[in-house]
Order: structure tokens, then C-alpha cells, then sequence
């Protein structure tokens, strides 16, 4: 099962039920932005990740931390400072651009 079906379980059968820490590329995309949602419903504290190249910041609800980064581009250093500053138990990579231009 993948990380986002286990996430999306009941939460009896849930591994990511309570409170944890993850951090979610893409998180202002469509699949993204749902799972934040559905990880802040179990009380888990997300550190949401995008550049925005096809994502909304609206996608991301208030509250969320959010950081504005290109993965693609991003100094390796930064990204790291970043992750060790947040301490992730999880982290969920749906960053990409998949649509065809
Ligand atoms: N939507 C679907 O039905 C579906 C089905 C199967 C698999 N997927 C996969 O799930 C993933 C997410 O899909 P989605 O529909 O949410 O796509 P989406 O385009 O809505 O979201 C992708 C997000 O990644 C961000 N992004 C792109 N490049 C980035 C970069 N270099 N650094 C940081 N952020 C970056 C975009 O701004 C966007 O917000 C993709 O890998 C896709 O192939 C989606």
C-alpha cells in the first residue's frame, strides 16, 4: 500500500494517525494540498513545500508552514537546512510537473 493509501485509511488502521511531523513537496498541488489536509485532520504538523511553478498557495490551508522552494534549483544546503530545522518523521514527494506542455 502506498504512503498516501496508508494516509488516507481509517484512522484504527492508520499508522499516520496522531501527531507527527511531515514534510510534503508539491504541497500546493492538487494531491498535495488534499493530503495536507487530510494529515492536519490526524494532527499531524506539516511543513508544506512548493515553488509554485504550477501550484496555488491557496491550496495550502492558513496556518500551514510554508516554504517557498525550487527543488530543482535550490542549493542542496538549503534544502537540507530546511528538513533539519523541521525534523520530518515522514516526508511525502509529490513535487513534479507531469503535465505535458
Ligand atoms: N493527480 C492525479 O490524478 C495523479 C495520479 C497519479 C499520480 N500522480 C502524481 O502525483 C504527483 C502530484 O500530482 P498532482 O496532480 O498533485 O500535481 P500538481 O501539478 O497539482 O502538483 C505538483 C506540485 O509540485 C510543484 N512543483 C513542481 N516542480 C517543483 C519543484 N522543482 N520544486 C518544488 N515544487 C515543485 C508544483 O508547483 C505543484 O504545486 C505527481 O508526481 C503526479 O504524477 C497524480
Amino acid at each position: 500500500m502506498s504512503a498516501i493509501n496508508r494516509a488516507c485509511a481509517p484512522p484504527a488502521q492508520n499508522e499516520f494517525a496522531g501527531a507527527s511531523r511531515t514534510l510534503i513537496t508539491g504541497a500546493a498541488g492538487f494531491v498535495g494540498g488534499h493530503l495536507t489536509d487530510r494529515l492536519l485532520a490526524l494532527g499531524h504538523e506539516v511543513l508544506a513545500v512548493d515553488n509554485l511553478v504550477t501550484g496555488r498557495r491557496e491550496h495550502v490551508p492558513p496556518g500551514v508552514r510554508f516554504e517557498e522552494i525550487d527543488l530543482g534549483s535550490s542549493e542542496e544546503e538549503d534544502v537540507i537546512e530546511v528538513i533539519r530545522g523541521f525534523r520530518p518523521a515522514y516526508v511525502v514527494h509529490l513535487a513534479a510537473v507531469h503535465h505535458i506542455p
